[in-house]
């Protein structure tokens, strides 16, 4: 077994600095998009939290925020393919315009899912924004209204991002070792 997290890590893909500049990008678009609106941002837990709190603080916009829980993942680094949502936004949506916060769009299942399931709230719109875009990976048709970074296919941690609960508390993102694996 490992001392420190890091040494479970076979290398850094974004930095600290490359997370913060990819998060400051998405937050100037989204100021000028909805510039004069009611913004609701609705972070999936628990991954988005990292990348949700350092979004907020850089737009500079009316806005809310509340969490759904919602998963496509079971155990493994594959997708299922169902969405199970455990834990609903408690939030009247009528006068908001909904951005769905995610670490990663992967399979392109949760997002598009939970798009279709909060329209039905009958909001004044509904967006979708994902830190990592993973375009290759996608089963369904999916394009995120806002991304930070496109990513390779590779499992990834930190940043809000587990492999079995563990690493999201690293500042970075990075790809596992092997032997963590197996
Ligand atoms: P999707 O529905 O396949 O797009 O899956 C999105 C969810 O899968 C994200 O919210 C993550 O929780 C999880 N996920 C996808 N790729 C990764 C990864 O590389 N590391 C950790 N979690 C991931
Ligand atoms: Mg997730």
């Amino acid at each position: 077994m490992n001392r420190y997290l890091k040494d479970d890590i076979s290398r850094v893909l974004y930095s600290e600095e490359d997370i913060k500049q990819a998060v400051i990008k998405i937050a100037k678009q989204i100021e000028n998009d909805y510039q004069g609106k009611n913004v609701l941002l609705v972070g999936l837990l628990k991954g988005a939290v990292p990348f949700l709190c350092d979004l907020a603080r850089n737009i500079d916009l009316n806005l809310s925020i509340d969490f759904m829980t919602a998963s496509s993942y079971y155990n493994g680094t594959e997708t299922s393919g169902t969405v199970n949502i455990t834990k609903d936004i408690s939030t009247n949506v009528e006068d908001k315009h909904i951005i769905i916060v995610d670490d990663v769009a992967d399979s392109g299942v949760t997002l598009t899912y939970l798009t279709e399931y909060l329209k039905k709230k009958n909001p004044l719109s509904v967006k979708t924004c994902a830190l990592l875009d993973k375009p290759h990976r996608r089963t369904v048709d999916f394009t995120a209204d806002y991304f930070g970074i496109v990513a390779p296919n590779d499992f990834v941690v930190g940043y809000g991002m587990d492999y079995q609960e563990k690493y999201r508390q690293l500042p970075y993102i990075g790809v596992l070792k092997e032997s963590v694996y197996s």
